[in-house]
């Protein structure tokens, strides 16, 4: 076994407990990331042995880590799992908190008032349609550019990061210069506001406090904008729901907004970065995509969306009852963490897991999760991988690194995993 296995599967005598009998020996070492294409010997062990584990998180609460494909379905779709529980005071912890407790539970509170069904058709299918042009000429506008300066180009800061920005703003309806793009200011503050909310490790409370305020007054400015001049974008509809139906309060509006924000661009960033390399480290396959993309291009999107380990540490529920999850007993109360990302990587669901194979057909993937909570952003994020895509390959035929792929660097302390750089030649 690998010294690093060895380390990470150090465990401790547990305490006595009846209802844990079958599995008390914690894992150590949680969330164990490197970064990277390949998914940790750690999560590749627990599939083998253990799909639910007894961990301990990095704030020293107990928990259990499911990473089986079947059993993380399983909790997903179960109600009994709650996330708006995670956001408890005295409740354990996944991580130490980065954002405030409610930031990122601005779905559950547009359920709760009955406002989800139209901010959300922003996202439907149809509706984005709307936007399908616009993307794909973005995407060639930033190819040009990138191509006019000529290589080694980054296909992180010249693609993958300012397209799905420019994409959220335009959804949002955010302001943005003749050629769509917020600022180079803004551009900079968004991407450290949002470095912040996704950060994992412990940072400075004070730091995450003021970086939230700054996110939200720069959002209030946008707010009061779209007061003066609506427009037809998601944040228009947000303020009519505040103003016209009184559901929510101010506070609400800025955090819903912000969480929004966030999450809409920031996964785009890592994933395009992410797929981007997976691709550039098997040609073979962007080739065959590239050369066939009506028939490749759809499935080698949900295959990226499989093999991409996006995630670093999972999702978070908390058990509100007693609950069987495949041998062990979850007890009320208890976090569960849902590793999405080892999920998609089961043996057991996804033969030889760690190929990348365009044209896998296997099994559904839960790179947007599954149940109540199914990411409602995943046919925007569908378009943007595809336009992406289909912009870039048959333009570059000759794309590949410029530098050998071990020295490619990988960001560090986000609850998303990406490239840092990547840096191109063609
Ligand atoms: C490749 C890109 C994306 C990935 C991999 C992704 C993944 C996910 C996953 C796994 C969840 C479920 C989290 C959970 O169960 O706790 C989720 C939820 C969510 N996603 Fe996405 N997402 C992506 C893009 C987007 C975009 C473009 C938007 C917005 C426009 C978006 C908005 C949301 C929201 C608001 C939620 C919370 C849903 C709720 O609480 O019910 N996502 N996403």
């Amino acid at each position: 076994m690998p010294v690093t296995l060895r380390r990470a599967f150090r465990t401790y005598a547990p305490e006595p407990d009846a209802e844990h009998a079958i599995s008390t020996e914690t894992v150590v070492g949680y969330p164990f990331t490197s970064g990277g294409l390949e998914l940790e010997p750690e999560y590749k062990h627990l599939l083998r042995t253990r799909p639910v584990a007894r961990i301990t998180t990095p704030t020293g609460d107990p928990a259990w880590l499911v990473t089986g494909y079947e059993e993380c379905r399983a909790v997903l779709g179960d109600a009994r799992f709650s996330r708006s529980a995670i956001a408890a005071p005295a409740g354990p912890r996944q991580q130490i908190p980065s954002v405030p407790p409610n930031a990122f539970n601005g779905m559950e509170m547009l359920r709760r008032t009955g406002e989800a069904r139209a901010v959300l058709q922003h996202l439907r299918p149809r509706r984005i349609a709307i936007h399908r042009p616009w993307i794909e000429g973005l995407a060639e506008q930033l190819l040009d550019a990138m191509v006019r300066r000529g290589a080694p180009g980054d296909l992180v800061a010249d693609y993958a990061a300012p397209f799905p920005l420019a994409v959220m703003c335009r959804v949002l309806g955010l302001e943005t210069g003749r050629d769509g793009r917020p600022s180079y200011a803004d551009e900079e503050r968004l991407a450290y506001w949002s470095d912040v909310a996704f950060s994992m490790n412990s940072r400075d409370p004070t730091e995450i406090a003021a970086s939230w305020a700054e996110l939200r007054e720069y959002l209030a400015g946008e707010v009061a904008r779209v007061r003066r001049d609506p427009g037809d974008g998601m944040l228009a509809t947000l303020v009519a729901a505040r103003d016209d139906h009184g559901s929510f309060s101010e506070d609400e509006l800025l955090d819903t907004t912000a969480g929004l924000l966030v999450v809409g661009y920031k996964t785009l960033i890592s994933f395009l970065g992410l797929a981007a390399v997976a691709l550039l480290r098997h040609p073979e396959q962007a080739g065959r995509t590239a050369q066939d993309p009506v028939r490749l291009l759809p499935t080698a999107v949900e295959e990226l969306l499989r093999y991409v380990l996006i995630e670093n540490r999972g999702v978070a529920r908390i058990a509100t009852e007693r609950v069987r999850v495949g041998d062990v007993t979850v007890a009320a109360g208890e976090l569960v963490v849902v590793a999405l990302h080892a999920a998609d990587h089961d043996p057991g669901t996804f033969p030889d897991p760690g190929r990348l194979e365009a044209t896998r057909r296997d099994a559904e993937h839960l790179a947007f999760g599954h149940g109540e909570h199914f990411c409602p952003g995943s046919a925007l994020a569908r378009l943007q991988i595809h336009c992406a895509l289909a912009a870039l390959l048959p333009r570059l035929p000759a794309l590949r690194l410029a530098v050998p792929a071990e020295q490619l660097t990988w960001r560090d302390g986000l609850i998303l995993r990406a490239p840092a750089t990547v840096p191109v030649t063609w």
